[in-house]
């Protein structure tokens, strides 16, 4: 919990001889925030803040965000560190457990998600249910939720064993669920796991290999695929680690909440961005359009926006996007790829925006999602599984999250307010008198 209030703001309502002292409560790092949980009993009075852009709506230790530094701390730990030294599976540990896990303790959550990959086998019929062009999203938000229909044994949120198999399940069948998913649209069967390969190796597998012929993972392919999901892991409280609280804070399972943090996640303004820059860049072409592209951004009637830029938070340079730039750069070079346009095209524009007023005076940077599509497609995968990805690599954000939240013991259900601007009390009218 935050340390105890040694400050505070005494508000006073205007014309009233109302007031109310509320304490200024400080975390180990980052803005101080007003505690106004009493503020509607004392003044009768709420806040108003649509968006959330100025409200704390938890005390959490996993997560922390400098936005004017363009700083990202997993439990305390850089980014660039984690991307750097660490590896998906353990930053998932770290993520859930609060520390770097031992090499024992690593070794035995390794096991643990790796016994866990496997569908329940009559899920593979639900499949069936979708039409062969369904979006890959709209899949994962079914048959996540559908995980409930499958595990009553760790559905008791309130009993330590059954959140940490939850957990494992859902860290462990994401990858499973979004690779069948890619498989089923594209009419190939469904490759099973194997647990003799590494978490990112596992995904590679099982969305590219077919039963005909042998399939090697290719390394360079599995270390980025690897980094990226390290990078997407978690993210504070964005809008669909929210959704999950809020839908964790009524009691609801883990696999429904995190079937409406996907179904959250899939917006363009948030998870789908990625698959939105790259739509954009094709649609831009060529250097000799940015300009043009940039003019209709900034006129608002347009209401085009530059996909893969700006951020609530963010008001200096995505770190997560500065390490997939370079590492964009280095698996082209690695795979043999000279050059891309798409990504020479993404470098340009995001020179030409940084330079540009419009975009430099609100502070609109290049956000994970800008370069992450370029190095996905490069790697084979279709524009359309971008967010299932990243939804993927978010789930161990999310369970950690809501796992954080239903350990809390100050937790209770999420029910915001509202400033009311409709008609005030009427009496019904008869149809036959309404003009
Ligand atoms: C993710 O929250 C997270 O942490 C999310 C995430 C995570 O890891 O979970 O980081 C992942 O969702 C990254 C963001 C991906 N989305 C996009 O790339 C879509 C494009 N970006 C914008 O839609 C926007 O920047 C948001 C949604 C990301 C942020 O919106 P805000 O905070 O509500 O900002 P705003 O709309 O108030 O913008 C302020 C100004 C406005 O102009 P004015 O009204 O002041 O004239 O900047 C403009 C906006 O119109 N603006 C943009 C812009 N983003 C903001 N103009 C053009 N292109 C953009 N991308």
């Amino acid at each position: 919990m935050s340390a105890p209030a040694k400050r505070s703001v005494t508000i006073t309502l205007d014309g009233s001889n109302k007031s109310t002292t509320l304490p200024l409560l400080s975390g180990s790092v980052g803005p101080d925030v007003f505690d106004i949980r009493k503020l509607y009993a004392d003044l009768g009075v709420f806040t108003f803040d649509p968006g959330y852009g100025a409200t704390a709506s938890c005390d959490s230790k996993i997560t922390y965000i400098d936005g004017d530094e363009g700083i990202l701390l997993y439990r305390g730990y850089p980014i660039e560190q984690l991307a750097e030294n660490s590896n998906f599976l353990e930053v998932c540990y770290l993520l859930l457990n609060g520390e770097l896990p031992t090499e024992t303790e690593g070794k035995a959550f390794e096991l643990g998600v790796m016994r866990h990959t496997m569908l329940h086998e009559q899920l593979r019929t639900f499949y069936n249910g979708f039409r062969r062009d369904a979006h890959p999203m709209a899949v994962m938000c079914g048959v996540v939720g559908a995980l409930s229909a499958f595990y009553h044994d760790s559905l008791d949120i309130h009993d330590a064993e059954s959140r940490r198999i939850s957990a494992f399940r859902l860290i462990a069948k994401l990858p499973t669920i979004a690779a069948w998913a890619h498989k089923y649209t594209i009419g190939q069967p469904f490759v099973y796991p194997r647990n003799d390969l590494t978490y990112a190796e596992n995904f590679l597998y099982m969305f590219h290999a077919v039963p005909a012929e042998e399939y090697k993972v290719n390394p360079i392919l599995s270390k980025a695929m690897d980094l990226i999901m390290i990078l997407h892991a978690d993210h504070e409280q964005n809008a669909s680690t929210s959704t999950v609280r809020l839908a964790g804070s009524t009691g609801a399972n883990p696999f429904a909440c995190i079937a409406a943090g996907i179904a959250s996640l899939w917006g363009p303004a948030h998870g789908g961005a990625n698959e939105a820059v790259l739509k954009m860049l094709e649609e831009i072409g060529h250097v000799d359009n940015i300009k043009a592209f940039l003019a209709d951004v900034k006129d608002k009637d347009n209401h085009t926006k530059l996909m893969g830029f700006g951020h609530r938070v963010y008001k200096n340079y995505d770190p997560r996007a500065k390490i997939m730039q370079k590492a964009c750069h280095d698996v082209l070079e690695e795979l043999g790829i000279k050059g891309d346009p798409l990504l020479d095209l993404a470098v340009e524009l995001e020179k030409i925006a940084l330079s540009d007023p419009y975009f430099v005076e609100r502070k609109l940077y290049p956000n994970v999602d800008f370069y992450s599509g370029i190095i996905l497609k490069a790697m084979g995968f279709p524009v359309s599984m971008f967010t299932a990805l990243f939804a993927v690599s978010r789930t161990v954000g999310w369970v950690s999250q809501w796992k954080e939240m239903i350990e809390d013991p100050a937790q209770r259900i999420g029910r915001p307010r509202q400033i009311y601007t409709g008609a005030p009390k009427r009496d019904f009218v008869p149809a036959s008198q309404r003009s």
